[in-house]
């Protein structure tokens, strides 16, 4: 479909790759198991877009995340070109799985459009794109998981690290177009899990954080052989040494069930800090979205979360102006919002994405009208993510230290709320856990002090 000049993409030496990712964690942690596939065929990540191969690892998720891919496609263009046409470029991700031949409809100069399903196709993808001197596409969803065909996880991620460990969504919101492009809900099975957790923590990993597009409705195969909860999952891998903190994301409020419920109790290396999506506070609308839960169910479970770590905070996501939003919907949702008090929000107004139920629903919302209640939210929203900072202020707890901070002679990490962290005149180790005490708070950081014990230390 497309002319691809194959010189330096035969050759068996080092190419350089570049890659570009939208979205969310999980396609940042594809994206480095992309790299992982291709390190192999001897291709090295470079910083700029003057590479043999650039990939682009594209979000869907609303219109305009969707529409970041064809400008940057257009801009690529222009450097393909200078090159002779000596680069291949790839569209991965979801918009490649939603929109498969539309894509090189739209952009010829594209040579490999690769779904989110099958990076572990990557190399005889990319050996096709050259003998075929013709674009290739491989939306498929294969029977088999990718994840049992990608290689070992070599790329280190460093002191806080990022562990997929299910993928998809059985859920279908009349919203949400993930089903589509992450295919059905699928979960690893325990031992890889735990392999990958060793290797993470032996390429410098303190902090883990657990992924999935429904995270909390992992339910994997156990080296028993039974299928166990992520609770569980949590408990065995707490027993790993050298491993100090455990995160998951993102979880659905309909899986939020008892036992992991209460892993925020006796889970010692659970951080206390939920992302936990509730999208809107009125039940209407939480019913045309096929959420399956009502917003008092919600705040049941934040009561009993909050009984279980009293020191737990929350984030959450919002959808604004989804059709039908009365304001007395709008109402609900602010009202939610000023009862439980969230450390930390995304919100958007609503996004028609073609194939999902709701981009037909006849009551759509004018879009002024939900950038209006989307504005009044984000105030709210922020003025609580101050104040939780401002909170934080006199507090002591322990900073997971990852690197130098912006100017010289600070050191920066992250709270146990995932705030980052600045502490002046100290060098630590990258890696290293310290307790400090906050000494004052910024809209979206904290600085602190060492405690003096650790220093006599
Ligand atoms: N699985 C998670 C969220 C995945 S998508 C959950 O169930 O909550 C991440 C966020 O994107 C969603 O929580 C939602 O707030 C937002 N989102 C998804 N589809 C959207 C759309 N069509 N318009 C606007 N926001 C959307
Ligand atoms: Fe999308 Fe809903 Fe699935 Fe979350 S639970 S990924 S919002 S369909
Ligand atoms: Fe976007 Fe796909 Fe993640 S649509 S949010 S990259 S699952």
């Amino acid at each position: 479909m497309t002319e691809t000049t194959p010189t330096a993409a035969t050759t068996q030496n080092l190419r350089t790759l570049h890659i570009v990712t939208w979205g969310c964690q999980m396609n940042a942690y594809d994206s480095l198991r992309m790299a992982d596939v291709l390190r192999p065929l001897g291709y090295r990540e470079v910083a700029t877009d003057d590479a043999d191969m650039v990939i682009f690892n594209t979000c869907h998720i609303r219109e305009r995340a969707a529409d970041k891919l064809f400008s940057a496609l257009g801009r690529l263009r222009a450097v393909k070109d200078a090159r002779n046409g000596r680069m291949m470029i790839a569209v991965a991700g979801c918009v490649a799985q939603a929109e498969g031949a539309e894509i090189l409809r739209r952009a010829p100069y594209v040579d490999l459009v690769v779904g989110s399903q099958a990076y572990h196709k990557l190399p005889e993808l990319i050996a096709a794109v050259e003998a075929q001197h013709a674009a290739v596409i491989d939306t498929d969803f294969p029977a088999e998981q990718k994840f049992d065909f990608l290689p070992e996880t070599q790329s280190s991620q460093g002191p806080i690290a990022n562990l997929a460990i299910q993928e998809g969504c059985d859920k279908f919101c009349t919203f949400c177009v993930v089903p589509y492009t992450r295919g059905a809900e699928a979960s690893r099975p325990v031992a890889a899990i735990i392999a990958e957790a060793r290797r993470l923590i032996a390429g410098g990993a303190r902090e883990i954080a657990l992924l999935g597009q429904n995270v909390n409705a992992w339910h994997g195969e156990g080296p028993d052989g039974k299928i166990w909860p992520l609770s569980r999952l949590l408990a065995t891998l707490a027993d790993l040494q050298d491993l100090a903190r455990l995160r998951y994301t993102t979880s659905h409020p309909r899986d939020m069930s008892d036992d992991l419920i209460q892993a925020h109790r006796t889970n010692p290396k659970l951080m206390p800090f939920l992302h936990l999506p509730v999208q809107s506070g009125a039940d209407a609308i939480l019913t045309a979205m096929n959420r399956r839960h009502t917003a008092d169910d919600f705040r049941r479970i934040v009561e009993k979360l909050r009984n279980a770590r009293p020191d737990i905070a929350f984030s959450s996501d919002f959808i604004i102006g989804f059709p039908g939003e009365t304001d007395a919907d709008f109402a609900a949702t602010m009202a939610l919002v000023r009862e439980v008090e969230f450390a930390l929000a995304y919100s958007f107004t609503y996004s028609r994405r073609p194939g999902t139920p709701a981009a037909d629903a006849p009551n759509q919302i004018p879009a002024s009208l939900a950038h209006a209640r989307l504005m009044e939210l984000q105030e709210t929203l922020r003025n609580q993510q101050h104040a939780f900072n401002r909170a934080q202020v006199g507090k002591r707890f322990d900073v997971l230290f990852t690197g130098p901070g912006r100017h010289p002679g600070q050191i920066a990490g992250r709270s146990p709320y995932l705030q980052p962290v600045v502490v002046e005149h100290a060098n630590l180790a990258q890696g290293s856990i310290h307790p400090v005490t906050i000494t004052s708070a910024n809209p979206n950081s904290l600085m602190a002090t060492l405690n003096q014990e650790q220093i006599a230390a």
